[in-house]
C-alpha cells in the first residue's frame, strides 16, 4: 500500500535550486515506482527570500514548513554578506530560524563512504576503507542561539555559549538510541576541560549512558576528535557532539567521504524532519551546471527512512548512486586522477544517470 506526504522544497541559494532539483526528481520516481503519492509545495529562504520579501524565513515558508509532513532544502548563503560582517540581515538567520522553529534539535549526518570514492579523498584509502559513522550534532543551542553582543564602542563582541540539561538530554537519547541499532559504540565530544557546558553536557551523557548499559561510552576532548578523525576514523561509530563543534566536525568528516558533495544530513526533533545536504551555497559554481546532486539524492533517501520508514525505497536510491559510481561517473569535485574525462558529469547529467539506474536498479 502506497503511502501519502506533503513535502515542501526550499530550494534556497547558490547551487541549492540545481540540486534539490535532483532530489526532487528522485522523490517523483519512487513515488511512481511505489504507489505513493507525494505532492509538493516550494518555498522560499535565505537570500532567495531576502531579495523578494526582505526576511530569510517569510511567514508564509514558516507555515507551509509547519504543515509539511518533510522538507526538503537546498542551500544557505551569499558572498555578499560573508564580506559584510556588518550586515544585520543574513541568509542563514533563516535557517537557524526554522532549526529553532520546528525544534530540530537532532541533526544526524552520517559519513557514508562509496569504495569507488576511496581515492576521491586527500586521506589515505587504507586509512579510509570500512569507515562508517553516523554524528549527532545537537542543533537548537550552544554559541548559535546563546545572547549576542557588541558593546556600545563597537570594540567587543560576545557570544553566550549555553546549554540547558534538557536539551542535552533528549540529543543523547536519540544518538543512544541509534547506537543500540548499530555496533553499540558511542562517542561523546566535548571540551570538558574548559568549558562549563562541556562539563555539563558530560555530566547528563553520562547519565544517559546508565540507561544503555550495552552501549560501550567514550567521552574525547573535541581537540582529540578532530586528529583521531583523520588519523583513524574507523574507531568512531556514533559520535554525540554539540552545535558548533559538531558543525565543524562534520565539515572535516565529509574529506573521509570525498567530499562535502557526497553528504546528506537530517534534522528531526518532534516534528517534522528537515532533510539537506551539509554543503554550503557554493556561488562560485553556481548556475554552472557543475554542482553534485549527489547530496541531495541522499538526503531524500534519509527522508524516506526516518520521515516516512520507506526503508526499503531509501536503499534502492543508495544502490542507484552506487551503480552509477561504479560505472565510473564523476562530478567534478569527486573525480580523480584516475577518471575517464568522458565521465565527468555536470549536475544535470549526473542526476539522469541516477534516475537511469534508479529504474534499472531491482532489489534482491
Ligand atoms: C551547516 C551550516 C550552517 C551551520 C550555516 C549555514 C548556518 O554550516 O548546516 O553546517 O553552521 O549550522
Ligand atoms: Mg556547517
Amino acid at each position: 500500500m502506497g503511502i501519502k506526504k506533503h513535502i515542501l522544497v526550499i530550494p534556497g541559494d547558490g547551487i541549492g535550486p540545481e540540486v534539490t532539483t535532483w532530489g526532487k526528481a528522485v522523490l517523483e520516481n519512487i513515488a511512481e515506482e511505489y504507489g505513493h503519492e507525494f505532492t509538493f509545495d516550494g518555498a522560499l529562504m535565505g537570500h532567495a527570500a531576502i531579495e523578494v520579501t526582505g526576511s530569510p524565513l517569510p511567514d508564509d515558508t514558516l507555515a507551509k514548513a509547519k504543515a509539511s509532513d518533510a522538507i526538503l532544502f537546498g542551500a544557505i548563503g551569499h558572498i555578499k554578506y560573508d564580506n559584510d560582517p556588518s550586515a544585520k540581515v543574513r541568509p542563514e538567520q533563516g535557517l537557524l530560524k526554522i532549526r529553532k522553529e520546528l525544534g530540530l534539535y537532532a541533526n544526524l549526518r552520517p559519513i557514508m563512504l562509496f569504495d569507488e570514492l576511496l581515492d576521491a579523498s586527500s586521506l589515505k584509502p587504507e586509512i579510509l576503507k570500512g569507515t562508517d559513522i553516523l554524528f549527532f550534532r545537537e542543533l537548537t543551542g550552544d554559541v548559535y542561539f546563546g545572547e549576542k553582543k557588541r558593546s556600545e564602542d563597537g570594540n567587543t563582541g560576545s557570544d553566550l555559549m549555553i546549554y540547558h540539561r534538557y536539551e542535552v538530554e533528549r540529543i543523547a537519547v536519540k544518538a543512544y538510541e541509534a547506537a543500540m541499532l548499530r555496533s553499540k559504540r558511542l562517542c561523546s565530544v566535548d571540551k570538558a576541560n574548559v568549558l562549563e557546558t562541556s562539563r555539563l553536557w558530560r555530566e547528563v551523557v553520562q547519565e544517559v549512558a546508565k540507561r544503555y548499559p550495552e552501549v560501550e561510552t567514550e567521552h574525547m576532548f573535541i581537540d582529540n576528535a578532530a586528529m583521531q578523525l583523520v588519523k583513524n576514523p574507523k574507531k568512531f561509530d556514533v559520535v554525540l557532539t554539540a552545535n558548533l563543534f559538531g558543525d565543524i566536525l562534520t565539515d572535516e568528516a565529509s574529506q573521509i567521504a570525498g567530499s562535502m558533495g557526497m553528504l546528506a544530513s537530517a534534522s528531526i526533533g518532534d516534528g517534522t524532519g528537515f532533510f539537506e545536504p551539509i554543503h554550503g551555497s557554493a556561488h562560485d559554481i553556481a548556475g554552472q551546471n557543475k554542482a553534485n546532486p549527489l547530496a541531495s539524492i541522499l538526503s531524500v533517501a534519509l527522508m524516506l527512512e526516518i520521515s516516512f520508514g520507506l526503508t526499503e525505497e531509501a536503499k534502492r536510491i543508495t544502490d542507484a548512486i552506487d551503480k552509477t559510481l561504479k560505472a565510473g561517473y564523476r562530478t567534478g569535485d569527486i573525480a580523480d586522477a584516475h577518471t575517464d574525462p568522458a565521465k565527468i558529469l555536470g549536475t544535470k547529467q549526473m542526476g539522469q544517470k541516477v534516475l537511469q539506474y534508479l529504474k534499472e536498479t531491482v532489489l534482491n
